[in-house]
């Protein structure tokens, strides 16, 4: 007896230790419908090989009735992960689900879920997230909302990417104080299906993490870094141009596959995995709608401050034709060379131009980033968008997307100072002082005054819809003339913003068209740890040159 008592007591910790090894990357449920619901786990294999994994959902945490169960198979085709819909399951409803092994032995964690709402309903609550770096700092934010959502469940976590960095060491500094702690894996920037593997199991195995995804289902979509900074369709900043890195495509696909055996979320329905926008309706309160603005079409980003090789180059572009060269002389009052090449009469000419050149390429850019016929969404997904507030009856339509949709501006000259990394103090205080004074209701000397109105406001960020106008506009214009009440959501920046959309149309210039709630990053650097001890001056001279930005942190 008490030898069998010993090898039950042996075999329970034997199972939960094998439990806690096997399924060591946790649960998740993700892309709730009203009666249906994805399933996740990874199963850790001990030895290479196809490994039989079965399901259960429950209508209780102890399994005492089983609503919906069943097998599949996992290999290392796709990195030993498992996702399943459970189905026939009823709207609004919380459900558990556990994965188990060997005839039900061994058994995963319980995970929660629930199904979305239909009909009238009064409430949602969302948790909202991006930007979480694991090696910048903890994932705290993650344990937080888990434990918040463990007292009253969320109806869905939105994380609108950068759910793993990409670097490796040295790629971005700003966001390695946590490198003794947890370290690289892969210990290089991922380029590769097994790379952006071992990154994804890295991440996962951190506890608050895991405890979140085990909470409430996740709907989520990639921002950049889930292949590289700053990508768009056909490349990314951090992506090499001399084939160090290989084909950007391939890079994708690698990185995708990755993404999708990792996220619980459902395959688009046209097969091509970029195309990853889609739609949640929640009861007859919310149409969420999950958008692409990555993969699927982006153009590339323009620059605003254009280099000394493009001011050059359009120097030289200008020499190259006499009637061009004739307007600038007159345009610029600057006196007209002889056709002589390398003469001094030239050389004086291209340098007063380098003082006018740059100025008229960023009031290019800037019409091209405003008004441009610039692809973000494309024409594809920027019309099923369009469909869907058309034909969506809900009382709020909520946009789940990365990048910052608001316009956000600073004085022309600090932000030129910004970007070639020299702001200066004087250039702060010459604007942060007249910024301030408003702010606080005082009044400004004619000098202040006179430095307010004319700075210039320019976009600070063209890898956002700033760089995107035209597309927003659609967007905003089809908010105000259906009538809808519109949310977007965002992230992207590492820091909170609130800030009112409104149209540049004259015609409704002053019509709020949406409210935008961009999140702060779950862990990678805000301005702030770029600008220590000066994070007040940033949130005035934002505040105040960005006039629709409602709320900086
Ligand atoms: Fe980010």
């Amino acid at each position: 007896m008490r030898v069998f008592l010993f090898s039950c007591l042996f075999t329970i910790c034997w199972n939960n230790m094998l439990a806690k090894g096997l399924f060591e990357h946790g649960v998740a449920s993700g892309d709730p419908y009203s009666d249906s619901v994805i399933l996740w786990t990874r199963v850790t294999p001990v030895t290479p090989g196809e490994i039989q994994v079965k399901w259960e959902i429950a209508a209780d945490n102890s399994f005492s009735e089983i609503l919906g169960n069943g097998q599949t198979a996992t290999n290392e085709g796709r990195d030993y992960t498992v996702k399943v819909e459970a189905d026939s399951l009823v709207p609004g409803t919380n459900y558990y689900y556990r994965f188990s092994l060997e005839d039900g032995k061994i058994l995963s964690p319980i995970g929660r879920t629930k199904t979305l709402p239909s009909g009238a309903i009064e409430k949602v609550r969302f948790a909202l997230f991006s930007c979480a770096n694991l090696t910048a700092n903890y994932f705290n934010p993650y344990g937080k909302a888990a434990e918040v959502g463990e007292v009253e469940a969320y109806d869905a976590i939105i994380h609108v990417g950068d759910y793993i960095y990409e670097y490796g060491r040295g790629g971005y500094t700003a966001a390695e104080d946590m490198i003794n702690r947890v370290g690289f894996e892969p210990d290089r920037e991922c380029v590769s299906l097994n790379d952006y593997r071992l990154r994804y199991a890295q991440y996962h195995r951190e506890p608050s993490l895991k405890r979140l995804r085990a909470s409430a289902p996740l709907i989520a979509i990639w921002d950049d870094h889930e292949t590289a900074n700053d990508s768009w369709a056909t490349g990314a900043q951090n992506h090499s141009t001399d084939g160090s890195e290989g084909n950007w495509s391939e890079r994708v696909t690698q990185a995708l596959q990755a993404y999708y055996e990792w996220l619980p979320i459902r395959e688009p329905e046209n097969g091509n995995r970029r195309n990853a926008y889609r739609s949640f309706q929640f009861g007859d309160l919310v149409s969420l709608y999950m958008l692409e603005t990555r993969l699927s079409a982006r153009e590339e980003q323009l620059s605003l401050a254009p280099s000394e090789a493009q001011v050059n180059a359009r120097i030289l572009e200008i020499l190259a034709n006499r009637e061009i060269t004739q307007q600038y002389a007159e345009l610029y009052s600057i006196p007209l060379p002889s056709n002589t090449p390398d003469s001094a009469e030239i050389r004086n000419f291209s340098n007063a131009l380098a003082l006018v050149i740059p100025n008229e390429m960023i009031i290019n850019t800037l019409q091209e980033a405003y008004s441009g016929d610039r692809n973000l969404l494309g024409e594809e997904q920027l019309s099923w968008l369009i469909n869907g507030l058309t034909n969506s009856s809900s009382k709020w339509q909520v946009l789940g997307q990365q990048v910052l949709m608001g316009n956000m501006t600073l004085p022309g000259e600090l932000l030129l100072e910004l970007a070639s990394g020299n702001a200066s103090q004087t250039t702060i205080g010459k604007y942060y002082t007249p910024a301030l004074k408003v702010a606080n209701g005082l009044s400004l000397t004619p000098e202040e005054q006179s430095i307010f109105d004319g700075a210039n406001p320019l976009p600070y960020n063209l890898d956002a819809w700033d760089g995107y106008g035209k597309e927003r506009e659609t967007i905003l214009q089809a908010a105000i003339s259906l009538e809808k009440q519109m949310v977007v959501l965002a992230g992207d920046t590492h820091n909170a913003w609130t800030n009112l959309l409104k149209t540049m149309n004259p015609q409704n210039l002053g019509i709020p068209a949406a409210i935008e709630f961009a999140t702060s990053g779950v862990s990678a650097p805000g301005i702030e740890k770029y600008f220590p001890g000066q994070e007040e001056i940033l949130r005035v001279l934002f505040e105040s040159y960005s006039p629709r930005l409602r709320y900086a942190d």
